[in-house]
């Protein structure tokens, strides 16, 4: 490739916690609450396209309050990990993955769009200088937050002609409480998450804030997550408020929704349809209703249902709520459930062989 590496000029931290107190918080992290040292930033403005690249101490944004994000929504994000491999180095999972992914939300956000290079370099330089805030395996991951924001001055509503694209860090533990086991789902039949056209495979803020009614009456019923349904029939399973749904059936079957637009592109799910397919499992991309998952779990014909997120990792369902019931699949994880689990986090740390070459050391 002809492409330059993007140098970042980098202003380091001189008031990081003593080692002492940052192993004290990478012991137990919990998700999205102890943060790195440092973050990423590099700054777009029309006519001059991506500049000034920098590593700076992680701090406060400052914006002026009409800043097209604040009113509009100009907001996409990325999720993606790194993993310490048992040699001790830092590695990526797919990364070039997550800046195609940006790149596409980008576009339909009609914002400038971050050449992937720039995006992987952004995201390498801050795993390197903040390497030290990667927990244990046996504890977790540092997971990385790629965003861009539109901080142009301007209440007109059009593209905002000024961005910032941001990576921060945290140290992150299970997403949902380890002893917890399969979690229960909420089936959500008032709101919907996205609709053919919409922003639903676009890695957007707002498609999260739409989803949080849904997850609040989620908690009410005592359920961790929510299940959406599809917008135009109520009928079909789509995805859960953070991560995709996979089911599997009796016949060793592998099942879960097609990409048409409503659902996140999750680049779990593709990794482990391929793991899956890699097995010898059927892999079937179709449509679920959700009156016949229902009758699959009463009848037995579903054996395992689970979600699948970088924050989720493989994470069982043990039952599904709605307002007519609750229907239980599994009281424990399933076996290829489980099986897919430890296949893909074995790649992801380094201590399975790599066979698709998915893996990048920082
Ligand atoms: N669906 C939604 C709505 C998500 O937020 C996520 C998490 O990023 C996923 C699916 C899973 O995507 P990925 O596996 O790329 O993390
Ligand atoms: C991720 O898994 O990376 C997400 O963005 C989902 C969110 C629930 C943390």
């Amino acid at each position: 490739s002809t492409t330059r590496e993007t140098v970042f000029q980098i202003t380091p931290k001189t008031d990081a916690v003593s080692p002492e107190e940052r192993a004290a918080l990478l012991a137990n992290p919990g998700f999205g609450r102890v943060f790195s040292d440092h973050m990423a930033v590099v700054t777009y403005t029309e006519g001059k396209g991506w500049h000034t690249p920098q590593i700076l101490p992680r701090q406060p944004l400052v914006l002026d309050p009409a800043a097209s994000v604040l009113h509009y929504a100009q907001e996409i994000f990325e999720g993606m990990k790194a993993y310490r491999a048992p040699n001790g180095d830092a590695q990526l999972f797919r990364p070039d993955a997550n800046a195609r992914r940006f790149r596409k939300s980008a576009e339909r956000m009609a914002m400038a769009e971050v050449p992937e290079e720039l995006f992987l370099d952004a995201v390498n330089q801050l795993v390197k200088i903040d390497a030290g805030w990667i927990p244990d395996p046996e504890v977790g991951t540092l997971y990385l937050r790629p965003f861009m924001i539109a901080t142009e001055a301007a209440l007109g509503v059009k593209p905002a002609s000024e961005y910032k694209f941001i990576v921060i860090a945290c140290a992150a533990g299970e997403y949902f409480s380890k002893d917890a086991g399969p979690v229960s789902v909420w089936v959500e039949e008032r709101t919907v998450r996205a609709s053919r056209g919409g922003t639903g495979e676009a890695k957007c803020g707002g498609n999260y804030a739409a989803s949080l009614t849904a997850q609040q009456e989620a908690k009410e019923h005592g359920c961790h997550q929510v299940l959406f349904l599809d917008a135009a029939e109520r009928k079909w399973i789509e995805e859960m408020g953070g991560m995709n749904i996979m089911a599997v059936l009796d016949d060793g079957t592998l099942q879960t929704p097609p990409l048409e637009g409503t659902i996140l592109p999750g680049i779990t799910r593709d990794s482990l349809l391929t793991l899956a397919r890699d097995k010898g499992l059927t892999v079937k991309e179709e449509p679920y209703a959700i009156d016949q998952l229902y009758a699959d779990a009463k009848s037995g014909r579903l054996r395992e249902l689970f979600a699948c997120g970088t924050a989720a990792v493989v994470t069982p369902i043990g039952t599904l709520k709605s307002a007519e019931g609750t229907h239980v699949i599994n009281g424990q994880t399933g076996d290829v459930t489980a099986d897919l689990r430890k296949t893909l986090c074995d790649i992801q740390f380094g201590r399975a062989p790599d066979p698709h070459g998915w893996v990048h050391k920082v």
